[in-house]
């Protein structure tokens, strides 16, 4: 699966980065959305602090995060979306890793203030030992900010006569898998998300202690200029800008923000 997952995302990976804009002076939170200099969600951070990226794509959150000071690692699967990060400005300030989020290729030791990760999570085989490597990555008093596919997303989009159209959810425990084929492996790959109670538990199972869940909703598109969607929004695309209707009524994302308790304070 991992392998699948690399050569899709290696595919893919040219054409995602030259159609999405990605901001690398703000932290990007998903499509459409504000980021988190407007939102506030990010715990507070000091420089010389140490973040690790999880799928992090071209690595564009942990290129803010070390204009802030921070010393960032940013690990994916994907070799070629690495090497777009690499050339990006303030690529020299992060740390690159490929490796797959299953199998991590340094100690499960406390080690990072911040792990943190954008829509990498739904592609992970099993999302609850990921979660559990990243808080046992973290140290006391450290901040995991996790950011995968909110579960309403995955419903159905339809018009109803004389209703208008809204999301039909057949199944908001099991949500359906997003299957994508990989030419390259003639092999399928699921994007998975899950309900937001079971990610809570994972997380907190995994020793955290849960701080925020927030369901951030997009800025009002239809009304913003171009000035103020490149200075406001540091994720966009054509396609997900076709998407606002959607996306102004369903939560595409949710942000789990948790703190690893420091021992005297979790006893
Ligand atoms: C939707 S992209 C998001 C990338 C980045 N976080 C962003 O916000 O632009 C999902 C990323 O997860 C990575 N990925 C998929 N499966 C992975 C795995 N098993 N381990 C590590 N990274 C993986 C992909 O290569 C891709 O870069």
């Amino acid at each position: 699966m991992t392998a699948a997952n690399e050569q899709y995302w290696d595919a893919l990976s040219h054409e995602y980065q030259a159609v999405t804009r990605i901001a690398t002076d703000n932290f990007h939170y998903g499509p459409l959305l504000p980021g988190d200099q407007e939102l506030g969600l990010l715990p507070p951070l000091q420089g010389g602090q140490t973040a690790l990226e999880i799928g992090a794509g071209a690595g564009q959150n942990s290129i803010y995060l070390a204009s802030l000071g921070l010393r960032c690692t940013a690990l994916d699967v994907s070799r070629r979306q690495l090497q777009h990060g690499r050339e990006l400005p303030g690529a020299d300030r992060v740390c690159w890793v490929q490796a797959g989020m299953e199998r991590l290729p340094f100690p499960l030791t406390p080690t990072f203030d911040l792990v943190h990760s954008t829509y990498a999570l739904p592609f992970a085989e099993a999302p609850e030992e990921v979660i559990g490597a990243m808080a046992a990555l973290l140290r006391p008093g450290g901040h995991l900010v996790l950011t995968t596919g909110h579960p309403l997303f995955a419903a159905e989009w339809l018009d109803i006569d004389d209703e208008g159209s809204g999301m039909f959810v057949r199944d908001y425990y099991n949500p359906p898998a997003d299957v994508r084929f990989c030419e390259e492996s003639d092999a399928f790959i699921a994007a998975r998300v899950q309900p937001i109670g079971e990610l809570v538990s994972q997380v907190a199972a995994a020793g955290l202690r849960i701080v925020q869940v927030a369901e951030p909703s997009p800025l009002p598109l239809p009304v913003l200029s171009e000035l103020e969607i490149a200075a406001r929004m540091p994720y966009h695309s054509p396609e997900w800008r076709e998407l606002y209707p959607l996306a102004a009524a369903i939560p595409l994302v949710v942000v789990i923000i948790a703190e690893r308790m420091s021992e005297k304070a979790s006893r």
